[in-house]
Parts: C-alpha cells; sequence; structure tokens
C-alpha cells in the first residue's frame, strides 16, 4: 500500500492534506474534530493584533453553482480571525500538545513593521507550532489597511518580511501568494530571495460573486451594498494548477517547496498538483462544502491510485508533469488529430454540429440521407477539440492522431517534430539543430 507519510519542511503529518487557513481552522473545536476525520496537518486560521478584527455580521459568503445546484465557485468577504490572540495561541497550544502527530501551522498577519512580526513569532514560538504562514494573500478588508494582498502585490515589501521572519524566528517559514498579481514568478521569487522555506498558493481571487437585479446591490449584501471578496472552491482549480507550475518551471525558483492551494476536491485534484510540482496540499472549500470526512475519500484515492501506477511514495510522482510543461512555441505542429463521433454512444442532441457549425470550422454534419446524423468531415476538422468538449456524453466524441495525408490540407504530414520557432511563417524563425 502506498505510504503517504508526509514531511514538509522537516513537518510530519500522517498525510499530505492539510486544512488551508480558514473558517475550519478557526478554533480549537474544529481542527480537534478534523483530526480526528484524518486531516493531516491545519494551517491555523490567519492570527492578527489584538485588538481581533470585527468581520461584518450580515452574509460573508455568496456562490457561483453548476445546474445541479453543485457548488463551483465560493466568493466571501470574511477577515482574518475574529478571536483574542491569546485565546487562540491557548488553543494551539493545547492542540499541539495532544495532536503531536499532525501538523500545525500557523498563519499570520500583522502591520509591516519588523516589530510587529517579532512580537508575534515569539508568541507563535511558544506554542511549540510547527512552522509560520505568512498570510500575503487576503483581498479584501485587510489590503485596504496595508496588509495581505497589499504585501503580497509588490514583490520587495515580500522579501522584505520573509526576511525579518526567517531572520527572527527558529520555524519554518511559509509565504502564502496572492494570485491577484500578473506573473506569480516575481513574487515566489521574491520569497525565495528573503529566505522563505517554501511557498503556498493560491489565496482567493478578487472577485464580485453577482449582481442583485431588484435593488441592484453587488452579492453577498451587507445592508444595500457589496464589496468585493475573495473566490476560491473548484471553479479556481485551473489558475492555481498553472501558477504552481509556473514556480515549479522557474529556473528561479525550481526546487522551492511549494504546498498547493486551491479548489482541491478530490484526490484526482490531488494527484494532479502534486505531479505539477507541489508537495503538500491544503484544502478550504471542499471542507466546508462537504464537511471534515471529505478528506477520507481523498486519502484513499490517492494511495489508490498510487498502488494501481506502481508510486510508493508522493516522491515518487511529485513534479512529473513539470519537464512536460512547454512554452506554446515549442508544441509539435506535425502533431495532427481529427475528431471521431462513436456512433454507438451519440444521443444526436446535436449540440457538437452548432459548436463546430458557428463557432469552429464546419466539420460536422447534422444531416445525412435525409436523416439526422453526426459525423465528422476530416477534410474540414483541424482537430480543435471544441466538440468533444460541449458534448453532453462523456467519451462519444475522442480525438485521433493521423498519419499519411492530412485530408483538410492535402499535405503529408511529416513524421518529424517541428515547432513555430523554425516555421516559414514565422517572421523571426530560427534554424533549430534538431532538424
Ligand atoms: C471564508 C474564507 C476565509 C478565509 N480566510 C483566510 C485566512 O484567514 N487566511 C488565509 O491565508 N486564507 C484564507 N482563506 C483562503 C483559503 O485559505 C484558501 O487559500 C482559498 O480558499 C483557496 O482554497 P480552496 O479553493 O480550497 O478554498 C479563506 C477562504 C475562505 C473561503
Ligand atoms: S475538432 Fe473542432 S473542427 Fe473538428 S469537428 Fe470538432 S469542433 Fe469541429
Ligand atoms: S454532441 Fe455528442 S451526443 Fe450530441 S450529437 Fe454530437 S456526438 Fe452526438
Amino acid at each position: 500500500m502506498a505510504n503517504l507519510q508526509s514531511e514538509f519542511l522537516g513537518i510530519k503529518s500522517p498525510n499530505p492534506f492539510w486544512l488551508a487557513s480558514a473558517p475550519p481552522t478557526d478554533k480549537e473545536y474544529n481542527v480537534v474534530r478534523a483530526f480526528r476525520a484524518g486531516w493531516g496537518g491545519v494551517v491555523w486560521k490567519t492570527l492578527g493584533e489584538d485588538p481581533p478584527i470585527v468581520n461584518v455580521n450580515g452574509p460573508r459568503y455568496g456562490a457561483v453553482h453548476g445546474p445541479d445546484r453543485r457548488l463551483l465557485g465560493l466568493n466571501n468577504i470574511e477577515l482574518i480571525t475574529d478571536r483574542p490572540l491569546h485565546v487562540n495561541l491557548q488553543e494551539i497550544k493545547k492542540v499541539k500538545r495532544d495532536w503531536p502527530d499532525r501538523a500545525l501551522v500557523v498563519s499570520l498577519m500583522v502591520p509591516c513593521e519588523e516589530r510587529n512580526w517579532i512580537d508575534i513569532l515569539k508568541l507563535v514560538e511558544d506554542t511549540e507550532a510547527d512552522g509560520v504562514e505568512l498570510n500575503f494573500g487576503c483581498p479584501h478588508g485587510m489590503s485596504e489597511r496595508g496588509m495581505g494582498s497589499a504585501v503580497g502585490q509588490v514583490p520587495e515589501y515580500i522579501e522584505m518580511v520573509a526576511r525579518w521572519c526567517k531572520a527572527n524566528t527558529r520555524m519554518p517559514v511559509i509565504v502564502k501568494l496572492t494570485p491577484n498579481i500578473t506573473d506569480i514568478r516575481y513574487p515566489a521569487r521574491a520569497a525565495r530571495q528573503g529566505g522563505a522555506d517554501a511557498v503556498s498558493l493560491i489565496n482567493t481571487l478578487n472577485s464580485i460573486i453577482g449582481v442583485n437585479l431588484d435593488n441592484f446591490a453587488p452579492i453577498p449584501e451587507i445592508d444595500g451594498k457589496g464589496s468585493h471578496g475573495g473566490y476560491c472552491g473548484p471553479a479556481v482549480k485551473p489558475i492555481a494548477l498553472n501558477m504552481v507550475a509556473e514556480i515549479a518551471r522557474d529556473p528561479e525558483t525550481a526546487g522551492l517547496p511549494i504546498s498547493a492551494i486551491g479548489g482541491i476536491t478530490t484526490w484526482r485534484d490531488a494527484a494532479e498538483f502534486i505531479a505539477l510540482g507541489a508537495t503538500n496540499l491544503q484544502v478550504c472549500t471542499a471542507a466546508m462544502t462537504y464537511g471534515f470526512k471529505v478528506v477520507q475519500e481523498m486519502i484513499s484515492g490517492l494511495s489508490d491510485w498510487m498502488d494501481e501506477k506502481g508510486f510508493a511514495s508522493i516522491d515518487d510522482f511529485a513534479g512529473r508533469s513539470v519537464p512536460r510543461m512547454s512554452d506554446w512555441q515549442y508544441l509539435n505542429l506535425n502533431y495532427v488529430t481529427k475528431a471521431v463521433i462513436n456512433q454507438d454512444l451519440c444521443i444526436k442532441c446535436g449540440r457538437c454540429h452548432i459548436a463546430c457549425e458557428d463557432t469552429s470550422h464546419q466539420a460536422i454534419t447534422h444531416m445525412v440521407n435525409g436523416k439526422r446524423h453526426f459525423e465528422v468531415i476530416d477534410e474540414e476538422c483541424v482537430g480543435c477539440n471544441l466538440c468533444v468538449n460541449v458534448c453532453p456524453v462523456e467519451d462519444c466524441i475522442t480525438m485521433k492522431q493521423i498519419h499519411g495525408i492530412d485530408p483538410r490540407t492535402r499535405e503529408p504530414i511529416p513524421e518529424v517534430y517541428a515547432n513555430w520557432t523554425t516555421h516559414p511563417n514565422n517572421p523571426g524563425a530560427v534554424k533549430e539543430a534538431a532538424e
């Protein structure tokens, strides 16, 4: 059986699934229930200085649902913990003492002065917590006060605070990054430059979830007004995957440990993040939607899949997809595919035809010999994959690589790899020795 035992920055946990800093980790009661359910660790809900912040007393969440009302994206306007600092610290100390085999990292956010960081680090060290995570990510409420993403959007600040923290604590320091930035590599490089032991990402995306069309207030609505909030859940996973991969393959941050966060709901999501370079995983929305026991499916699913693939430990496949990430210009232009419709599975709904007819390459029939029939016209198909994605029947349309003559161009398909950098249409083409 695969070994899910995890060691991240020397912090041991029975599995790599940690709860991200958020309501599920806001107090002892929750964290103990989470540990009982099987979570490998937690990042405690972000601590700030006393007096504690104050949350709104009305709705703080909004959601995007799929047609089956499954929650796809969650938006929140909650701030950091609103409980007194000493209460959190006492509970952290107790939980760590009672659950020594679980990871307990404490998330922190204080004003951007070295003294403030020194003071809070000392208090956290006294709890025997395993490490700290610097919250440079919250996009609302705290950022207007010069904290959270206001720091995470300025690489120089990230580097400065990371350096202060490394100089003033023996605990491992994780820098939590905001996705509300143009190029995630810059803040990640700054974190490494400042000496951070790892980065975690992503925090939430700045967003407005919707507008009430009766009174025109943004949602969620507090007495007729709304504010932008942080977006998370399954909808943000692709953004997080890309950002994790960007950091994993950037020569300046390659090898920097990554704790992946963003939409992780199933073991598959977890496996994908690990393949793209993460060695630790954090989850928030899935626990808030389905409860703490959701981790059990993550653990058993990941372990079963690893057994099936012959991976004994997480390290056996961590980063496997990184060398397979390529810049667009190096993709093989001689890889030619056509869509193929399985007539036994087709329910003749016509979605593929309409999508291809109206917005792609007019490559799918809808009538053949006076009968409703959907079939790919190879002479027109550019292999774009749109029909596969709009077809409501899984695996009904598949993409198949072809060799020989391409019926669309009527040209032979070269059997060698060739990319845009050497293509004759590229004004800047360079002759590659690889020919
Ligand atoms: C209600 C709520 C409160 C959050 N509070 C914090 C916080 O205090 N500190 C923090 O670093 N991240 C906070 N987050 C962000 C999460 O830790 C996590 O980065 C984000 O939700 C993405 O993960 P997910 O898609 O699994 O939810 C919060 C998220 C939610 C939904
Ligand atoms: S792959 Fe693209 S071009 Fe080909 S049939 Fe499907 S939608 Fe049309
Ligand atoms: S979308 Fe799929 S099921 Fe519908 S007609 Fe096309 S192939 Fe058939």
